[in-house]
């Protein structure tokens, strides 16, 4: 099997962002043919095309990285039934400019830790519309809306909880399918 380089978005700015313990938790979990690099959005200004012209050195590191990768994960939270704004915001300019969308054609899956039991559902079907314009190739099933419950993770990222890391070991497996699949018919480089 070949190996697959991933960038993966934590949707989450927050110093103790559940979202970012499972994102270590699917890296921990995913088959050793996937490689993960974070794609970080914190750092990048607000998206404006009166940059389109001339990306500043943070978005340029954006669309560098994402020219690198064969696939992309989102492992994002919901914030107000939506896509959190800096989320968003990356998104938008890996969209850009016009005519160099990173996204196109990239396999993509999408997944999210919510403390509340609809676990990022309805900001996933969110995400899944920007990313269906943005031309990326997502993985539509298996979903996975994670209630997420302290007690089954360690600090490292460890799931303690079998039944939850069957079902992430999972989605990872399906993920590594999906991105052999699109890359088959839509090879990246
Ligand atoms: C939330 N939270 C939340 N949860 C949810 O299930 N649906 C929602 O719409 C929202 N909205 C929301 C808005 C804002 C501004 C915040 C800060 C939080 C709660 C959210 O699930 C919880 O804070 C998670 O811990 C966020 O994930 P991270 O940041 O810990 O990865």
């Amino acid at each position: 099997m070949s190996a697959y380089k991933v960038g993966y978005f934590v949707g989450s700015l927050s110093s103790t962002s559940i979202n970012r313990l499972l994102s270590t938790a699917l890296i921990r979990l995913a088959p050793e043919e996937l490689e993960f690099t974070e794609i970080p959005i914190g750092n990048l200004p607000l998206y404006s095309p009166d940059f389109d012209e001339d990306y500043p050195p943070e978005a340029r590191a954006l669309k560098d990285t994402l020219a690198g990768c064969d696939a992309v994960l989102f492992v994002t939270p919901e914030y107000n039934r939506s896509i959190p704004g800096a989320l968003k915001n990356a998104i938008d300019w890996a969209s850009r400019p016009w005519g160099q969308n990173s996204f196109d054609h990239m396999p993509a899956a999408v997944i999210g830790a919510s403390i509340g039991q609809i676990g990022t559902a309805v900001a996933q079907q969110s995400l899944r519309g920007v990313l269906t314009f943005c031309n990326a190739r997502q993985m539509t099933a298996p979903e996975a809306y994670i209630y997420f419950r302290p007690e089954f993770y360690t600090d490292s990222g460890e799931v303690t909880d079998e039944e939850t890391a069957v079902f992430l070991r999972a989605f990872m497996r399906e993920f590594h399918t999906h991105v052999e699949r699109v890359l088959t018919v839509l090879p990246r480089r």
